[in-house]
């Protein structure tokens, strides 16, 4: 197991470009199983969840070939209509086979994912759509079950929550369903945009994806077809933060700044100076900077994904912030990692009352998930001496070479195997 080191202090300087996001490429990957033919995508991240999307795909029949970002991937048949619970248990987002192999081949056995370190995250609401469209599903042994006779048949969905992940299955579902089904209070993240986008050049009748109302009219099947992931926007945020808590200079390149309004309102409200371009943002750190309360929501609201990044900024601003996390219920466990470097963050529910401080100091810290990891590395970035972050997997999980990236800045990091 790896662990990151880093030599808190330096200024960031200089460009960094981004990648494509993970939470589009996933269900995209996924979406391969709802036709045969072939695919090419390209700026695919080199992240561990894709990855093990992959595997999942392989297992399941189909044949990936990975160009550095460039996966050029043809859909035979399926082989298998299970998922198996060893590929599962590592990423929830397996949960995305379950749409397609129903849709298309009529069946589909998926791992229940089980528990995660930031909530409960049940899947209850891709179930009950599903169902709704004509499934019939079982839960057995720790897997969903899931069968229907003959196509899916159309239905009028209303999420209780605005689920990402549900609504991309349904969407899927629903490109192959029987008549003409209707989504609300569907979500309306870009990676939910980008999926519409890859499903309707191949072949798929989807109007709405972007808003709370996606209308999907379905076809008999769906063709291969070419597309670009979309840019990471919590990637683009992150390096956005790393400029501003260094206090140095950073142009982020090749990412959709449209994507990160809440964010971008919020960093200028805390003091940053912000240079929006088309493609590029330019991050200057301006005077000291201030403190500002922050509540995560769906998009376009502050993102949950950016929440523990920018408490990470936020343990360092002039007086003090009130974040609040509504999306998942228990994702604070970075603040107990920070108080050890000296943050003054107090948890209150579901808000964490963060009082900045002068100086942050190096200590050595575990990473719980995936951005709490990110959040740890920023704030090893800025702290006085050395950082050591631990079970850095969670990192590899989600952002491409971070380590590389950050020294191409200029920070001092390495990689370690970590001791025992
Ligand atoms: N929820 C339910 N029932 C469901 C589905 C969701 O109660 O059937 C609840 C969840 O427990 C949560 C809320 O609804 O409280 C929203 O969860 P959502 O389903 O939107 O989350 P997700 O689809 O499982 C995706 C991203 C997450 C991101 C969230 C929120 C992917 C692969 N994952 O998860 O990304 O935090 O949306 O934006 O797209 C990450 O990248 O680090 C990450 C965790």
């Amino acid at each position: 197991m790896d662990c990151m080191v880093l030599q808190g202090g330096r200024r960031l300087t200089g460009e960094v470009s981004i990648s494509g996001a993970k939470n589009a490429a996933l269900p995209i990957l996924a979406s391969i199983l709802l036709g045969k033919g072939t695919s090419t995508l390209t700026s695919v991240p080199a992240v561990r969840d894709v990855l093990t999307m992959s595997k999942v795909l392989t297992h399941l029949g189909a044949s990936v070939e990975a160009r550095g970002d460039r996966y050029t991937i043809t859909l035979p048949g399926v082989a298998s209509c299970q998922a198996p619970y060893e590929l599962v248990k590592t990423m929830r987002a397996s949960v995305l086979a379950l749409g397609p192999l129903l849709a298309r081949w009529g069946e589909a056995i998926v791992a229940l994912p089980g528990g995660c370190a930031i909530g409960a995250r049940p899947i209850n609401l891709h179930l009950a759509a599903l169902e709704k469209m004509g499934a019939e599903i079982r839960i057995e042994h720790g897997n969903v079950h899931a069968c229907v006779r003959g196509r899916l048949k159309s239905a009028r969905i209303n999420f209780d929550i605005p689920t990402v992940t549900g609504t991309e299955n349904v969407m899927m579902a629903a490109s192959l369903a029987e008549g003409t089904t209707v989504l609300e209070n569907a979500a309306s993240e870009p990676e939910v945009s980008d999926l519409a986008s890859f499903l309707i050049k191949r072949g798929a009748r989807i109007s709405g994806a972007g808003t709370d109302v996606i209308t999907i009219d379905g076809v008999p099947e769906l063709r291969g077809a070419d597309h670009e992931i979309v840019p990471d926007r919590v990637e683009t945020g992150t390096y956005l933060i790393a400029g501003a808590i260094t206090g140095g200079e950073v142009r982020v390149v090749r990412c959709r700044p449209d994507h990160c309004d809440a964010l971008l309102a919020k960093l200028q409200e805390a003091g940053v100076a912000l240079k929006v371009e088309k493609e590029a943002i330019q991050v200057r750190a301006g005077g000291p900077l201030r403190a500002v309360d922050v509540k995560t929501l769906p998009y376009p609201g502050f993102p949950t994904d950016m929440q523990a990044q920018m408490m990470a900024l936020m343990a360092l601003a002039r007086g003090s912030s009130v974040i609040t996390e509504t999306v998942f219920e228990s994702r604070f466990l970075h603040v107990l990692e920070l108080q050890r470097m000296g943050a003054d963050i107090r948890i209150e529910g579901n808000h964490s009352v963060v009082t900045g401080v002068e100086r942050l100091s190096g200590a050595p810290v575990m990473a719980s998930d995936l951005r709490a990891s990110a959040c740890l590395i920023l704030a090893g970035l800025a702290a006085e001496g050395e950082t050591r972050v631990s079970r850095v997997y969670h990192l590899d999980r989600g952002y491409e070479r971070l380590d590389a990236k950050l020294a191409g800045l200029g920070a001092q990091v390495r990689r370690e195997a970590e001791r025992v």
